[in-house]
């Protein structure tokens, strides 16, 4: 293990850390870490547009690096070597951080490490939690994956599950578009639940109680739209019942009743989509569990929607029926960052993996690259 420059530029952030691979506790292994959001670039489309993203890597990212080396009390010579995400994500973007890691190791004579950004997921829990040990069941629920994995050491990994469709994390960016919640999504939704009633809204909860190991949110998504549908016309009908007695329009986040007739609010779509959602990943890790090799240590939920305080507090509940701990990395970890991208790094080197300065960016790159494919999975990025 040794002192990491980690860089990542594969969606919409662009991060650079730098990591010690012999610190004993997370506060100790991450040395120094910078991240810029593009968040504001992005949310008049609702989404990431892969140009842009781009262009804003290309103009943070060289003063980053200098700014977090220089927050570590460093120059590129003290690193041992250079981390970057080279696949999977936005290609673009992804070249120019792996073009950047590659200029910087040919220029200071240092090693290369070619990340997978999944795998930068995988082990961020590793980072955070220097007591985990392989082999670990590993859910992974992200804006662009949404997989069940035994992750048994570094670059070993066997797919239990995968999502036949959307994303978990695209179900929640999707959900928050419906309601008008803008970009990013996730952390929107999860704050209106909050405020609703999760059974307000009777929602599918695709593939539960079949045998089938995967997962499918296209249909929850599609009823969420139904439902944001119904409450509209709902609306509708009562302002023009009532239009007379009170102009004024109806508020979708505190509708009132209309002769008896109780509408939901948004909130209450939120809360009953986020139960659905919830509801649908637990019953999909409780066959993963069952299936799962013998000798798993923890259950243990990375990538950006392990952020979600209801869904960590319901793999508690599930991880707890199955005598296992829960462990789940500090939500800043869990969205996408460089710290884990050097941690992975760091990983690797410490067993010998460098790349060589031709590594390809890789806008697909599976962690199990036996898995078997599945009808519907791998349509879309
Ligand atoms: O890992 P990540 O930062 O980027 C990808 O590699 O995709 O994950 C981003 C995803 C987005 O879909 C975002 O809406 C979701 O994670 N997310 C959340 C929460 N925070 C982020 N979803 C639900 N609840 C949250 N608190
Ligand atoms: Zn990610």
């Amino acid at each position: 293990m040794a002192l990491i420059l980690g860089i990542e530029s594969s969606c919409d952030e662009t991060a650079a850390a730098v990591i010690d691979g012999n610190g004993t506790t997370l506060a100790a292994r991450i040395v120094a870490q910078r991240i810029a959001s593009q968040d504001e670039a992005h949310r008049p489309y609702g989404g990431v547009v892969p140009e842009i993203a781009a262009r804003a890597h290309v103009e943070v990212l060289g003063p980053m690096v200098e700014a977090v080396l220089a927050d570590a009390g460093m120059t590129l010579d003290d690193v041992d070597a250079i981390a970057a995400t080279a696949g999977p994500g936005l290609i673009g973007g992804v070249m120019v951080g792996l073009v950047t890691a590659k200029a910087l190791a040919m220029a200071a004579d240092k090693p290369l490490v070619a990340v997978n950004h999944l795998e930068g997921h995988a082990l961020s829990p590793r980072l955070a939690d220097p007591s985990l040990q392989y082999p670990y069941l590993l859910l992974l629920v992200s804006g662009g994956h949404c997989q069940i994995l035994e992750v048994a050491g570094v670059g070993q990994y066997r797919r239990l599950a995968t999502t036949i469709d959307d994303a978990l994390g695209e179900a929640f960016d999707k959900t928050a578009k419906i309601l008008g919640l803008g970009y990013p999504g996730g952390p929107a939704v999860e704050r209106l639940a909050r405020e609703g009633n999760p059974k307000a809204v009777p929602l599918p909860r695709p593939l539960v109680g079949s045998g089938e190991p995967h997962f499918s949110f296209a249909g929850l998504k599609s009823a969420v739209m139904r439902a944001k549908d119904a409450q509209r016309t709902f609306l509708r009908q009562a302002q023009d019942e009532r239009s007379e007695a009170n102009p004024e329009t109806q508020n979708p986040a505190r509708p009132e009743p209309v002769e008896g007739r109780q509408p939901y609010s948004d909130a209450d779509i939120a809360a009953s989509f986020q139960q659905a959602a919830l509801d649908c990943v637990i019953d999909r890790t409780r066959i993963a569990l069952a299936t799962a090799a013998p000798g798993m240590t923890a259950l243990v939920v990375a990538g950006g929607v392990a952020a979600n305080a209801a869904l960590r507090g319901a793999l508690e509940a599930l991880a707890a029926e199955h005598g296992l701990p829960l462990v789940a990395p500090p939500p800043k970890l869990c969205t996408d960052n460089a710290a884990m991208i050097g941690w992975a790094g760091a990983e690797r080197f410490a067993l010998g993996y460098t790349d060589p300065l031709d590594v390809a960016a890789r806008p697909r790159w599976p962690l199990d690259d036996n898995a078997a494919p599945v009808r519907g999975a791998g349509v879309k990025a």
